[in-house]
């Protein structure tokens, strides 16, 4: 199937972008700390052509075609993605009157690798070149971010769009939330960002989110600061009552993990990149308790197969590790995991 197939016509712009992995920098975006995520090689492409009034769109993964009107409310399919981006510009002022979309995706859903993200942001993207929309790449991550708040109803924070709209292949996007200064820093050489995935899918993932975010809100209030990102000494959170000393201590602490991964990766000392990797996902596991024991033992197989860091990536709950793998050691990690793992999934 292509666009034309279905819809008829040939379609007039298109635009990609991909999913992503976080390598440092894990629940801190919705208190306007540092993250550190990278661009995965696989990518979401969508082909857009003109429409009035309605939103069609057709899903090459799964095989559907789905319409509905503007102003429609959500009703929990991948439609409600497309219908969000469209209604957040027109809420901008952008002048779209609808759309036909066809999309074909290499990134698997609900594994913890931001393929909504690339959704929207490739999206707009097209949408952005068919009807030549003064929008530049920050705007669109702002509008997806937008989109999937707002009407889809997901309250993510920054970084996944970011990502995915500014991200560069090989690099590392250093972003400040609050400012959202942000720099791409290239990964040295000689390693590799390792997706293990072993298909959980995500448990109770949205509750748990929302809860974490109350938390660390509750926190911050009890601090008295605006956000945990203005807490510099970890002795602080000491005063909580418990959990809320957990949570903080994670959010306080991760801050900092991606501030001396930056200058880790400045100088290319890629063993304590990894070490703090490997900090991140304890500080996940034991004080943030985002993560599962599947996870944790993954975690642990990848740092005896030989990475130099792994950990969860993305919300927690399920969904996939990175690991951090010198190129050399990359047939003896694939073959470890392996025999470890039979159902493992290595991208
Ligand atoms: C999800 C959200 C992000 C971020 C991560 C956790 O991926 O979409 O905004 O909060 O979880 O780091």
């Amino acid at each position: 199937m292509g666009f034309q197939e279905v819809f008829g016509v040939l379609p007039e712009a298109s635009a990609q972008a991909p999913g992503r992995v976080n390598l440092l920098g894990e629940h801190t975006d919705y208190q306007e700390g540092y993250v550190l995520p990278t661009p995965l090689p696989y990518l979401t492409r969508v082909e857009a052509g003109r429409a009035e009034g309605r939103v069609e769109a057709y899903s090459e993964t799964l095989k559907e075609l789905r319409a509905r009107p503007l102003g429609s409310p959500p009703q929990g399919d991948f439609l409600d993605y497309l219908l969000g981006v469209v209604w957040a510009l027109r809420q901008a002022g952008h002048p779209v009157p609808g759309a036909r979309l066809y999309i074909r995706s290499e990134l698997p859903m609900g594994a913890g690798l931001s393929s909504s993200a690339a959704l929207e942001v490739a999206a707009l993207k097209a949408l952005r070149a068919l009807f030549r929309l003064p929008l530049s790449d920050l705007e669109v991550a702002l509008l997806a971010q937008k989109a999937e708040v707002d009407y889809v109803g997901v309250r993510c924070g920054i970084m996944d769009q970011m990502a995915a709209s500014l991200g560069e292949a090989g690099k590392a996007l250093f972003l400040d939330t609050r400012t959202l200064a942000h720099e791409n820093l290239p990964l040295p050489p000689g390693v590799r960002v390792v997706v293990l995935d072993l298909g959980l899918g995500r448990r109770l993932a949205e509750a748990g989110y929302n809860e974490r975010r109350q938390e660390a809100e509750e926190a911050a209030r009890r601090l008295g600061v605006r956000s945990l990102r203005d807490v510099a000494d970890l002795c602080l959170v000491e005063s909580l009552p418990s959990p809320l000393d957990k949570r903080a201590r994670h959010i306080v602490g991760e801050n900092l993990r991606v501030l001396r991964g930056v200058e880790a990766l400045r100088r290319g000392d890629v063993k304590a990149f990894g070490e703090l990797m490997t900090q991140s996902h304890r500080s996940l596991s034991q004080d943030y308790e985002v993560s599962l024991p599947e996870l944790d033992a993954l975690v642990e197989a990848a740092l005896e197969a030989g990475a130099h860091g792994a950990k969860l990536t993305g919300a927690g709950f399920g969904g996939a590790v990175v690991a951090l793998v010198p190129e050399e050691h990359m047939e003896v990690f694939q073959s470890a995991l392996h025999a470890g793992f039979p159902q493992l999934r290595i991208l």
